[in-house]
């Protein structure tokens, strides 16, 4: 080996996600959502250490950086650090399956980027999280050159953040491994849990999950999405905690109605996608905004704040159909409109209303490798 090769460096980028209907329902073991990847990314660069001391940095949240050792299969890191559990996690996960498809080791660098926060660090709601936990486990899949494809490793990447994060449906990361316009119906996280303790990791990867399902959907080409910004972040887990601790429901409303209302919904909003049925998307948008508002009011969650539903009534006033995107309580709305509309005089309302339009566009699938 020459002592002058350059330092063989696999850089991946995974994009920010948007959910586009199903949220909160998506929660539980296979019932359906659709997500949206953005053109926004996380680029993870992993490169050979040059001694036996390997560097984890990022730019997100103002920087920071840790050092880390190998010993045997294992990260040494004091103290482990709370900013890179996702990517921690995402690491092990990889090692491990290297390690049991007979793949050495290595001690490497990995530098994180990320377009998902603003300069100011200010979360949009993006899905920073499962990005960042997508670009290492691809990055490291391409850096150990493990033959996988994209659904085993979403497995994996999908066992690293139930390993971090106690929520989640996993559509977030589904829809930054794949790309594109998807309909995703969850796993099991349980299920997963119990598998894990039980089974070689390299089965797991390989077997057939309860639930999980990814579909590539072709998105709506006479319509355009808007996305508004409320200028407040808000935390998915908390309102999600709130959902499920306040589900019992009454007399006028259930849970399970719920549940089975927006399995529903989102089953034909996605046929109108696939058979390009413009009326029938804006329908499947307004009734699952109306489902989720109901789910608001029965268990006492704000999930349309005030910004949120003149974002919506803004847009319909000018034709379109729209919603509150992910765990609502904040963060963005989406919006589904002619590309005939009014869109100025709508983005004239909204900067009244100190609603930021993100200029997000969709990001190109991952599809085929
Ligand atoms: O707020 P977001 O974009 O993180 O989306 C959360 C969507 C939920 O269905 C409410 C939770 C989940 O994990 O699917
Ligand atoms: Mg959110």
């Amino acid at each position: 080996m020459s002592g002058l090769s350059t330092r063989a460096v696999t850089e991946v980028r995974a994009p920010g996600k948007l959910y586009i209907a199903g949220e909160y329902a998506v929660v539980e073991p296979g019932y359906p959502a659709v997500l949206i990847a953005v053109d926004r990314y996380i680029t993870v660069r992993v490169s050979p250490a040059s001694a036996d001391t390997g560097h984890i940095t990022t730019d997100q949240n103002a920087g920071s950086h840790l050092e880390w050792y190998r010993q045997g299969s294992d990260m040494l890191i004091e103290p482990d650090q709370d900013q890179f559990s996702f990517v921690l996690a995402a690491v092990r996960i990889v090692e491990e399956a290297a390690v049991a498809l007979g793949v050495p080791l290595q001690v490497f660098d990995l530098d994180i980027t990320s377009e998902l926060d603003d300069d100011s660090g200010r979360k949009f709601g993006l899905g920073s999280s499962a990005a960042v936990t997508v670009a290492t486990v691809r990055a490291l899949c391409a850096h150990y050159k493990l033959k996988l494809t994209l659904m085993e490793q979403l497995k994996l990447a999908l066992l690293a953040s139930i390993e971090v994060q106690r929520s989640g449906s996993g559509g977030d990361v589904a829809a930054s491994m794949f790309g594109g316009w998807i309909a995703y119906t969850s796993f099991d996280r349980e299920w997963a849990r119990e598998q894990r303790a039980e089974r070689p990791l390299v089965e797991l990867v390989k077997a057939e999950w309860p639930g999980l399902s990814v579909r590539p959907l072709t998105p709506p080409e006479s319509l355009r999405l808007l996305v508004g910004w409320t200028g407040s972040p808000a935390s998915t887990s908390r309102l999600v905690g709130d959902v499920q601790s306040n589900k019992r429901g009454d007399a006028a409303w259930s849970y399970a109605g719920f549940l089975a209302d927006s399995r529903d919904c989102v089953e034909s909003f996605v046929s109108a996608l696939d058979a390009a049925d413009t009326e029938g998307v804006f329908a499947g948008i307004r009734r699952n905004r109306a489902l989720l508002r109901e789910l608001g009011e029965h268990t006492g969650t704000t999930i349309e704040t005030p910004t949120l539903r003149r974002l919506i009534e803004s847009a319909e006033d000018q034709g379109g159909a729209a919603k509150t995107s992910g765990a609502g309580g904040g963060d963005c709305g989406i919006v589904l409109i002619g590309e005939d509309a009014d869109i100025d005089g709508l983005l004239a309302v909204w900067e009244r209303a100190d609603i930021r339009l993100l200029n997000l566009h969709q990001h190109q699938s991952t599809r085929g490798n």
